[in-house]
């Protein structure tokens, strides 16, 4: 069985070939010839969490692949409250062919995927967020032909969106650099793993205090939100801590001038990033936030079809 979990389970070659399947299914629907490929195919997300991104872009993915989705939101299901998460698996396994979560506690993603007989995507968890990570591995591979090379700074807390990102960008060559304040490091054993995965792929990661020196000469500025959803109680404590690492005019100039801007959203305007940042010529926001549609739409092709159905075997 085949789940969506973590970028870390994949190798770069098939990261790489998730990224050319997915460049294919989004010409093909930009030219209104889109395949029937997941027809009959239908899948159930499950949100622990509110979304407007994964909700719709994985909905639409399946209906551009002409199978369906269905929505089941923080109230329905009661996920590991109602009921227990090997019963949810095990009920939902028999209903559709693959299953996409949200949740709080990675351990409840992993839970699923145990239990479950078709495969689990994570749509998010408080330690990582793989699907987010693909797409913009897509928009820089859209932008620069390749990730190779590519200084890749995140700017901010060390949290889910980074720990994905600085695995997906180093299995495909690039320099990951992160800068974000003492106390919000990314877990010390994924930074272990990121040095890993940039070894074997002629990467970099770099551990940086300055957001300035991140900024310097990099190719993607990259930012989420302060406070992540689930903690909302260090809200104020965290808007203390995180005003020098926003992402504004004098920290872009830092940058090379070809470089682009982009953020997972939803943005705190204001905060991680200003208006005139997030609305100016380098941001890549909204291609960034299209793009999650189309890597899930390989993501999902991958996993039901049991690889990319134009190789040839
Ligand atoms: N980037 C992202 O996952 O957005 P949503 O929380 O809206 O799904
Ligand atoms: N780090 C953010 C990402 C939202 C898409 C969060 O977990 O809330």
């Amino acid at each position: 069985m085949k789940h969506f979990l973590d970028i870390a389970d994949f190798t770069s070659e098939e990261i790489q070939g998730l990224l050319t399947l997915a460049t294919r299914l989004k010409a093909e629907q930009k030219r209104g010839e889109s395949r029937p490929l997941l027809k009959g195919k239908v899948l159930a997300m499950v949100f622990q969490k509110p979304s407007l991104r994964t909700r719709v872009s994985f909905d639409m993915a399946m209906r551009d692949l002409a199978g369906d989705a269905l929505y089941l939101s923080p109230n329905e299901i009661g996920l590991g409250k109602r009921e227990s998460i090997a019963d949810i698996a095990r009920v939902l396994s028999g209903y559709v062919q693959v299953v996409m979560a949200r949740v709080f506690d990675h351990q409840h993603i992993l839970e699923l995927a145990k239990w479950s007989s078709v495969p689990v995507i994570n749509g998010l968890s408080d330690y990582n967020h793989p699907c987010q990570a693909m797409a913009d591995a897509l928009t820089i591979y859209e932008e620069f032909g390749s990730l190779k090379g590519r200084n890749v700074s995140y700017i901010g807390d060390g949290n889910n969106v980074a720990v994905s990102l600085m695995k997906a960008v180093t299995k495909l060559g690039a320099n990951f650099r992160i800068a974000n304040p003492k106390g919000y490091d990314m877990p010390q054993g994924d930074i272990e793993l990121g040095k890993e995965i940039a070894r074997e792929n002629a990467g970099s990661v770099t551990l940086l205090r300055e957001p300035q020196a991140a900024a310097e000469g990099a190719d993607v500025i990259y930012t989420d939100t302060w406070t992540s959803m689930g903690q909302e109680e260090e809200a104020k404590k965290r808007e203390a801590v995180f005003p020098p690492y926003q992402i504004n005019d004098d920290l872009l100039k830092l940058a090379k001038p070809t470089a682009i801007v982009m953020h997972c959203l939803p943005a705190h305007r204001g905060q991680e990033i200003t208006d005139a940042v997030a609305d100016g010529p380098q941001s890549r926001l909204f291609p960034q936030a299209e793009n999650r549609m189309h890597a899930q739409k390989a993501i999902l092709v991958d996993l039901l079809l049991g690889g990319d159905p134009d190789d040839v075997k």
